[in-house]
């Protein structure tokens, strides 16, 4: 039976005949289909969303916007996610829920990873409960049950960076946001909270008719002003004259800064009047003496910092390239034929792909590997100068045990706050070095420079102490100034041209590309 016979032959002739004519026309319904199926797409994607609800400038709740815009509220709510990376994203540890604290999880406290930072902020509410921070959803419930509230009366102040305020603000304010803001600053914490409903929401970071980006904390807007008159723009106003590709770092530059409270209003003020490194805001407190703390191990006048992510992230090469927060925080993600961007804000480390790989062309094992690499450099050098803060509280406080008195130990003094601010600025910063690698190792190199000195000085009053400035002024820097406008994404080293990918599609977002003026 080796060879068919003739009319077998024939028949699965016909049978190949009749089965390409199905084929073909299978094909061309498909063809159909799958042009119209484009055609819709592209509908979709130009007109990403169907107005299910008219938006208004009063519009806080995110549930709302959510009926316009159901992915992109899909993904916000995601935040309350809680998955650890080597050196960020947190963990969810379950506590029993009491009546003063109802949370049932809490992220993992930084004060039993390394019990150091308790003898740091020692004197300070810090050192009696300091979390790793979590997702965008937890902000408001982390700020009113920390135990940070039963240590001091918190000011009103402390809500800006932890709710949703602009129609607070503007109630408050008879629509003056600036007039609000004032008002915020001057209540107590617990009437603040009155005023707020949810965490950051729609309306904070967008326009509710056009959803262009939009800065809406006062704090921002004015120290914006403040450091670009200094450099010689008068009348700088950041949502009118800054680009798109700046606004996509400005609405994070918000909260994500070193901040402190200014005199007895409380006014919450970034202090960005000399520029953004650490040597101008160092400067800045000098000029206008501020004092968080007085250190109660050594009785040093001190400053906490806070969460400079902005400010360090201004100093690296990824900001002089031109890469924004929200590339890497709030990357593209293709959902069906829409460009969406990630509102699940989150450690990139746990989306390498889109988070990096849309510029380099690298494995996610060597991107991680290559991160990870910054942060554990980052890290032991933050755990030298811990060492070094450790060994100089124990020698003062020896020395006042044998008598020496705060106006012979001033001196060390100077040295601690300035040496103590520079680590808690690295070990503020939440990514671990990533955001600036050298500036972090700059910063930490000198850090740990200071304090040694300090405890030479404690022993050897006859020492002199030197403060070494490696960037003096640092001139310059304040005049890039941040988010560099103008200069675009370049070629990272090693990826092939793949920047220009990342660009293609900042441009193209919603068809409103180009500057935002
Ligand atoms: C080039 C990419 C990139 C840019 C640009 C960038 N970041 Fe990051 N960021 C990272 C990486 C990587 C980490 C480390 C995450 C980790 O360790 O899990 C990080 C960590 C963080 C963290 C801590 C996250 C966590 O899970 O613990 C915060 C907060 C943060 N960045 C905010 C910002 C802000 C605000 C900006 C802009 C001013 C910014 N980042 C710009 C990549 C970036
Ligand atoms: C300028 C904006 C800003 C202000 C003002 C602010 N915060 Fe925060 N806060 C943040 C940011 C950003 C984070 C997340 C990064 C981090 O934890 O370092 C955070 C994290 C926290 C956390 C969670 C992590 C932790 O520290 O345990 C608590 C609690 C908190 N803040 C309480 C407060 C209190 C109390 C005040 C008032 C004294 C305050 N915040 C004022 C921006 C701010
Ligand atoms: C209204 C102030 C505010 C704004 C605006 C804001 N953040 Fe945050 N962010 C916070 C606070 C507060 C937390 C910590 C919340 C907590 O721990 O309860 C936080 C946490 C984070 C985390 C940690 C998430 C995790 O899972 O560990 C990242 C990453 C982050 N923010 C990035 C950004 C980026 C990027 C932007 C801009 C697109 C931005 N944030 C805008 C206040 C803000
Ligand atoms: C912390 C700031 C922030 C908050 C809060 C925020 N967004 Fe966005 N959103 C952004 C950024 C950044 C972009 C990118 C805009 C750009 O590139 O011009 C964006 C883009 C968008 C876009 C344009 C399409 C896209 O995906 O790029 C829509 C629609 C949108 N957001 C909806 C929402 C909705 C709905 C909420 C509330 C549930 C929300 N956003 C909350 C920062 C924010
Ligand atoms: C929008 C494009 C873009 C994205 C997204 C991006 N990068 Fe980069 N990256 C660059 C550019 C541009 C440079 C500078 C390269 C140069 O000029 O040598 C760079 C440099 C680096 C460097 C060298 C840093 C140094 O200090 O020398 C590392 C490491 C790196 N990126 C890792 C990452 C990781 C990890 C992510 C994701 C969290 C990421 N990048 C996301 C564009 C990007």
């Amino acid at each position: 039976m080796a060879n068919p016979s003739a009319p077998e032959k024939r028949r699965r002739g016909l049978l190949l005949l009749v089965g390409v004519g199905v084929v073909s026309a299978l094909a061309a319904a498909a063809a159909v289909a799958l042009a119209t199926n484009i055609f819709e797409r592209k509908q979709e994607a130009r007109n990403p969303f169907f107005r299910v609800v008219e938006l208004t400038d009063d519009t806080a709740d995110p549930a709302v916007w959510g009926k316009n815009f159901p992915i992109h509220y899909d993904m916000y709510l995601r935040t309350v996610d809680q998955v650890r990376t080597k050196y960020g994203g947190s963990e969810a540890v379950p506590r029993a829920p009491t009546q003063a604290d109802p949370r049932s999880v809490v992220a993992q406290s930084r004060l039993e990873e390394d019990p150091r930072l308790k003898t740091m902020w020692a004197g300070y509410a810090f050192s009696k409960d300091f979390r790793e921070e979590r997702g965008h959803a937890y902000m408001l419930s982390d700020q009113v049950f920390t135990e940070r509230q039963q240590v001091t009366k918190q000011p009103g102040t402390c809500i800006h960076c932890h709710a949703s305020t602009y129609n607070a603000y503007k109630k408050l304010g008879d629509g003056d946001i600036m007039k609000g803001f004032d008002a915020l600053n001057h209540m107590t914490y617990f009437e603040a909270r009155k005023q707020v409903e949810h965490p950051v929401a729609c309306i904070d970071c967008h326009d509710s008719q056009t959803m262009q980006l939009r800065v809406t904390k006062p704090a921002f807007i004015q120290a914006m002003g403040r450091m670009k008159a200094a450099q010689g723009v008068q009348d700088y106003n950041v949502n009118r004259d800054a680009t798109r590709q700046e606004m996509r770092s400005y609405v994070c530059g918000q909260c994500h800064v070193e901040y402190y409270f200014k005199g007895p209003e409380k006014t919450l003020t970034f202090p960005w009047d000399k520029g953004l490194k650490i040597d101008n805001i160092l400067a800045y407190y000098d000029e206008n003496p501020h004092t968080d703390w007085k250190h109660a191990e050594t009785g040093a006048p001190v400053l906490k910092a806070q969460h400079p992510e902005f400010e360090m992230w201004n100093q690296g090469v990824h900001a002089r390239s031109g890469v924004s927060c929200s590339d890497c925080h709030m990357p593209y993600t293709r959902v069906g034929a829409q460009k969406i961007s990630d509102h699940h804000v989150r450690s990139p480390l746990l989306n390498i792909n889109k988070a990096c790989q849309t510029c380099h062309h690298f494995s996610e094992a060597e991107l991680r590997e290559r991160a990870e690499a910054l942060q554990e450099r980052t890290f032991r050098l933050r755990n030298q100068g811990l060492d070094a803060l450790m060994g100089l509280v124990n020698d003062v406080k020896a020395a006042k045990a044998a008598g020496k008195t705060d106006a012979e130990l001033a001196g060390v003094y100077a040295l601690q706050r300035r040496g103590q601010f520079m680590l808690d600025f690295i070990e503020a910063e939440n990514s671990m070095g990533f955001h600036a690698p050298e500036e972090a190792a700059r910063i930490l190199g000198q850090a740990t420079n200071l304090l040694r000195q300090a405890q030479v000085l404690v022993r050897d009053p006859s020492f002199k102490p030197e403060i070494p400035d490696m960037l003096p002024a640092a001139a310059g820097d304040a005049h890039a100034g941040p988010g560099v406008g103008g200069k675009t994404v370049g070629n990272p080293t090693g990826g092939s041209g793949a920047s220009g990918q990342g660009q293609g599609q900042q441009q193209q977002g919603q068809g409103q590309g180009g500057p935002a003026h």
